[in-house]
C-alpha cells in the first residue's frame, strides 16, 4: 500500500504566516504539522510515500527530504494548478499505479493514528473506506449519509446537511477512484471534489465503508485551529528536560531541549522550549511552544506557538493565543506610552488592549 499525502494548497487562512512558510510546516510543538501525518502513516507499515505539492514545492523537499529520516521513500509529485482534490489524486495515478492506497490531508492531525483504518482496509474488500467523525457545522465538510458503517450518499458542503457525519481528510482508496474522478465536472468552488468523486464510486454500485474517528481531529488550517492542535500535542507529551534550568520553577509536563537555557523563569506546561532558547525573568506557558533559538527576556507568554528566532522583551502584557513566524520582534517600545510602533506584513493581525 501507498500514501499520498497532499501537501500543496496557499493556506490563505493562516497568513501573513504562510507568505513565507507553507501551511503544512508550521511547527505544533515545534515539529512541522505534516511530520504527525507522516509518522501515523509510517506506524501503520506504509513506507512508499507520494506528495502532492505546488506553490511551496521546494520548501516542502527542503524540510521533508528523500524519506530516509523515517526509513521510508518519498517522491514529490507537483500539481500544476490547485484545482481541488480529486485533481491531485488523477496528478498522482502515475505514481499510485495498482496500488491501494491511504490519501492524507497534510494539515491535518488525528489523535488516534490510522494504524487501525490502515488494517481494517486491508483486509477488506471493499472499494473505499472513508473517515468520519461527529460535528457541530456539518455544512462546512463534506457530509456522508451511512447505512451501519456502509456509505449511502455523500455530498460536499451541503446547505441542509443529512447527518453530523464529516468527512475527515483522510480516506483509502483502490484505483477503481481513478474512473471515478474522470466522470466529474469542477464543483461550485470551482473544483474536483475527492466527496464527488466518491459519491461517483457510489453511483457505480461499489462499496464503500466508514469508520469514525472518537478521538480528536484537527484541520489546522485557521490560526485558531493550528493552537488549539498545538495544546492538544502538548497534552501528550511527557516532561523532559534537558536543557540548563537556572533559579527556575517548572511546573507540569514541560519539555525543555538540549542547549536551552531557563534562568528566573516559570514555566507552566504543557509547554516546550527549543534548542538554543533563552528564557530570562519570564513567564512561559501552559499550552506555549518556543521554538529554537529564541530569546525571551522579562516577558510573558501563554497559549501560544513563537517559531524560532524570535526576540520577545520586556512586555507589560500577556503575549496571548499567538502565532508568531520566524525572526519577529516583539518589545516594549521606547516611546511614549500612547504610541504604538509597528512594522507588519500584509494580512498581519495586532490586537491591542
Ligand atoms: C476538504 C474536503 C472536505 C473535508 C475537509 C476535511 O475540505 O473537501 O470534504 O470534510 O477537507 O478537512 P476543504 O478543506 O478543501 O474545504
Amino acid at each position: 500500500m501507498k500514501a499520498l499525502i497532499l501537501a500543496g494548497g496557499k493556506g490563505s487562512r493562516l497568513r501573513p504566516i504562510t507568505y513565507s512558510i507553507a501551511k503544512q510546516l508550521v511547527p505544533v510543538a515545534n515539529k512541522p504539522v505534516i511530520e504527525f501525518g507522516i509518522e501515523a502513516i509510517r506506524e501503520a507499515g506504509i513506507q512508499d510515500f507520494g506528495f502532492i505539492v505546488g506553490d511551496t514545492a521546494q520548501d516542502v523537499m527542503n524540510a521533508l527530504g528523500d524519506g530516509s529520516r523515517w526509513d521510508a521513500k518519498f517522491t514529490y509529485i507537483e500539481q500544476e494548478a490547485p484545482l481541488g482534490l480529486a485533481h491531485a489524486v488523477k496528478t498522482a495515478k502515475a505514481y499510485l499505479g495498482n496500488d491501494r492506497f491511504i490519501m492524507y490531508l497534510g494539515d491535518n492531525l488525528i489523535k488516534t493514528g490510522v494504524k487501525e483504518l490502515v488494517e481494517e482496509f486491508r483486509a477488506s474488500t471493499s472499494d473505499a473506506l472513508i473517515l468520519l467523525t461527529e460535528v457541530p457545522n456539518p455544512s462546512e465538510f463534506g457530509v456522508a449519509e451511512l447505512d451501519g458503517d456502509r456509505v449511502v450518499r455523500l455530498e460536499e458542503k451541503p446547505q441542509n446537511p443529512n447527518s453530523n457525519y464529516a468527512l475527515v481528510g483522510v480516506y483509502m482508496f483502490t484505483p477503481a477512484i481513478f474512473d471515478a474522478i474522470d466522470t466529474l465536472q469542477p464543483s461550485f468552488r470551482g473544483e474536483y471534489e475527492i466527496t464527488d468523486a466518491i459519491q461517483a464510486l457510489l453511483d457505480s454500485k461499489k462499496d464503500v465503508r466508514s469508520h469514525i474517528v472518537t478521538g480528536w481531529w484537527k484541520d489546522t488550517g485557521t490560526v485558531e485551529a493550528m493552537l488549539d492542535a498545538n495544546r492538544l500535542i502538548l497534552e501528550s507529551m511527557k516532561h523532559r528536560v534537558e536543557g540548563d534550568v537556572i533559579e527556575s520553577r517548572i511546573a507540569g509536563d514541560v519539555t525543555i531541549e538540549p542547549g536551552a537555557k531557563v534562568v528566573n523563569s516559570l514555566i507552566t506546561g504543557p509547554a516546550i522550549i527549543g534548542t538554543n532558547c533563552l528564557i530570562e525573568d519570564s513567564t512561559i506557558g501552559p499550552y506555549t511552544s518556543i521554538a529554537e533559538g529564541t530569546r525571551i527576556s522579562n516577558a510573558s507568554v501563554e497559549f501560544s506557538i513563537i517559531m524560532n528566532e524570535c526576540t520577545i522583551e520586556n512586555l507589560e502584557a500577556t503575549l496571548f493565543r499567538s502565532l508568531i513566524g520566524r525572526g519577529v520582534v516583539v518589545k516594549r517600545a521606547r516611546s511614549t506610552p500612547t504610541s504604538i510602533c509597528v512594522v507588519l506584513g500584509d494580512n498581519s493581525t495586532v490586537e491591542i488592549p
